[in-house]
């Protein structure tokens, strides 16, 4: 038990006592080292987040309204219309970090709503709301985080085999996480489940983060690579699979890690349930459709040589490597939000979230 409350009482990212500096553990050296970086200036976060030391959706928007708060209190202009361009510029800047996670500029944009609501108020008093705005961005995560989390173990039976893909714990949001979290939840409450966590090629968050996170946690994990997926399901040792996601399009098509939509495309064929988990900060009703999320690309070397002592392909081999894929709406089984489950059709049962 004790281990559980570590891992679900882990700080990923928070601001420093002082409110100058975001801390963040640097997620690039896990599981082998746990350190701590401060980040200060508008590079230092633009780089944490591009190269992954803090990454998850939700972290990385928590990440940003910290950031962009301590940028904000580094600020020299006297008059609101200074303050307000040099504040729209960091923000835009933070925000071409990563194009896919909507959380990021949903952040931003929220962080940036205080600002423009406030253009009659001193600066000073525009500071104090937006250190208010950034904790509640971050608290709110933590409540998100935890009825997700409930309302995924509702899905599930003491026992059950479930399959997950990338890291969608603790560390990419806030205590319990998401796609993770109903793993977590139940061992708390004395349920095992067996869990199933794909490496996730190329950078392996699966191997580095989730299988570190469940195992610190007591949970029965067994890491198996990618395209080990269907023979686990066709074993029958599958019984729901479980993923985050990084922005969920108005019709309910779902961006999340690369290799996600081959997940759900197995799951179908074996008739297992794919079940999504989100909070309603990663769904984005100005998106309709998966075809309308920008794909994040990234380098090649993250497939030839990062996490090898010598390069495993001629150098001038092309590689295509983007970060994420869309799960076609029509292969998820639910949506899983803090406001409760969302079953197809998709427009309207996420529609109704954002009613009221
Ligand atoms: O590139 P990453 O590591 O930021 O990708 C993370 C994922 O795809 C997660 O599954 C997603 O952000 C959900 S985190 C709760």
């Amino acid at each position: 038990m004790d281990d559980i409350k570590k891992v679900t009482h882990i700080d990923n990212v928070r601001l420093s006592d002082d409110g100058k500096s975001v801390i963040i553990i640097d997620q690039t050296k896990l599981p082998t080292e746990l350190e701590y970086i401060y980040l200060k200036t508008p590079e230092d976060i633009f780089e944490a987040i591009f190269q992954l030391k803090i990454r998850g959706a939700p972290a990385i928007g928590i990440c940003a309204g910290y950031g962009i708060y301590v940028l904000a209190l580094q600020i020299e202009a006297t008059d609101y219309d200074g303050f307000f361009a040099e504040f729209h510029r960091l923000k835009e800047y933070l925000n071409s970090s990563r194009p896919t996670a909507v959380n990021l500029s949903w952040a931003l944009n929220r962080m940036e709503g205080i600002v423009t609501a406030n253009s009659d108020k001193p600066i000073p008093e525009i500071l104090a709301l937006l250190e208010k705005e950034c904790k509640a961005i971050h608290e709110e995560d933590i409540q998100m985080c935890r009825a997700i989390s409930e309302y995924g173990l509702s899905l599930l039976k003491d026992g059950d085999g479930v399959l997950t893909h990338c890291n969608a714990g603790p560390l990419a949001t806030s205590r319990y996480g998401t796609g993770q979290g109903p793993f977590l939840l139940g061992r708390e409450k004395g349920m095992n489940f067996k869990v199933f966590a794909d490496e996730t090629r190329p950078l392996l968050q699966g191997a580095r983060l989730t299988s570190f996170e469940l195992q610190r946690a007591g949970v029965d994990v067994t890491l198996i690579c990618d395209n080990m997926a269907s023979i686990v399901m066709k074993n029958g040792w599958v019984q729901a699979c479980m993923v985050g996601c990084d922005r969920v399009a108005a019709n309910g098509d779902a961006a999340n890690k690369i290799g996600t939509s081959g997940v759900a495309i197995l799951a179908k064929h074996y008739g297992i349930p794919f079940y999504v988990l989100g909070p309603t900060s990663t769904i984005d009703m100005n998106c309709p459709t998966g075809d309308d999320i920008k794909i994040e690309e990234r380098d090649p070397n993250e497939i030839k040589t990062k996490w090898y002592e010598k390069p495993m392909a001629l150098d001038e081999v092309k590689c295509y490597n983007p970060a994420f894929d869309v799960t076609d709406n029509s292969l998820i089984t639910a949506i899983i939000t803090e406001k409760g489950i969302c079953r197809a059709p998709y427009t309207e049962s996420l529609a109704a979230l954002f009613k009221d």
